[in-house]
């Protein structure tokens, strides 16, 4: 337990040593070349700092918002993009950064709208992957780690908004 009474999933240090992982194997992927990162506002906030801080290439950055988790039916090809990003990825190699993949309606649907702007290449880095709870078929080329189908809080991921400062991803709730 922390101090507001989660039951830690994932503790601070584990995350530290994945994200260096994860990385090396990214650099190693993208030797000789300049990525764009492009985050998901708001849950891959802190994420993209660890991760970018830790990437050997030269990369820029950029972030997307995506109309909220449970307001709006999001359907594949259909999203609401509230903030777009401010960079063109033509020719360019983007990786995207998102906390977690659930369903996978979000990140097949961006994905599709931003292939439409004819990158050079595309890909996916997740923190967390819950594999249980696919609607449809996604796979991210990079995962952190998969976990079972709990709802899980902290290292910018929100329950209402709050706890996403939490060090260590933690459970809250009785699924
Ligand atoms: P998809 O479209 O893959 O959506 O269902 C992924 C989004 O769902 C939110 N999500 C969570 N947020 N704890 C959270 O804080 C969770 O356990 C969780 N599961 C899904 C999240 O916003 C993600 O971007
Ligand atoms: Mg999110």
């Amino acid at each position: 337990m922390n101090e507001v009474g989660k039951e830690i999933l994932i503790a601070k240090t584990d995350i530290e040593k994945r994200v260096r992982e994860l990385a090396d194997t990214i650099s190693r992927d993208y030797e000789g070349r300049e990525l764009i990162l492009i985050g998901i506002l708001k849950g891959a906030f802190v994420f993209m700092a660890d991760l970018v801080r830790q990437l050997r290439i030269p990369c820029q950055v950029d972030f997307v918002r995506l109309a909220s988790y449970g307001t709006v039916t999001v359907s594949t090809g259909n999203i609401a993009i509230s903030k777009d990003i401010e960079t063109s990825i033509e020719g360019r190699d983007v990786l995207v950064v998102e906390d977690i993949v659930d369903t996978g309606l979000t990140l097949s649907a961006l994905v599709e709208r931003l292939k439409k702007r004819d990158p050079h290449s595309l890909k996916v880095c997740v923190f967390l992957d819950k594999k249980d709870r696919r609607k449809v078929p996604f796979e991210a080329e990079y995962v952190g780690f998969n976990i079972p189908d709990r709802f899980v809080v902290g290292y910018g991921l929100d329950f209402n908004e709050m706890y996403r400062f939490l060090p260590d991803i933690c459970v809250i709730g009785e699924n």
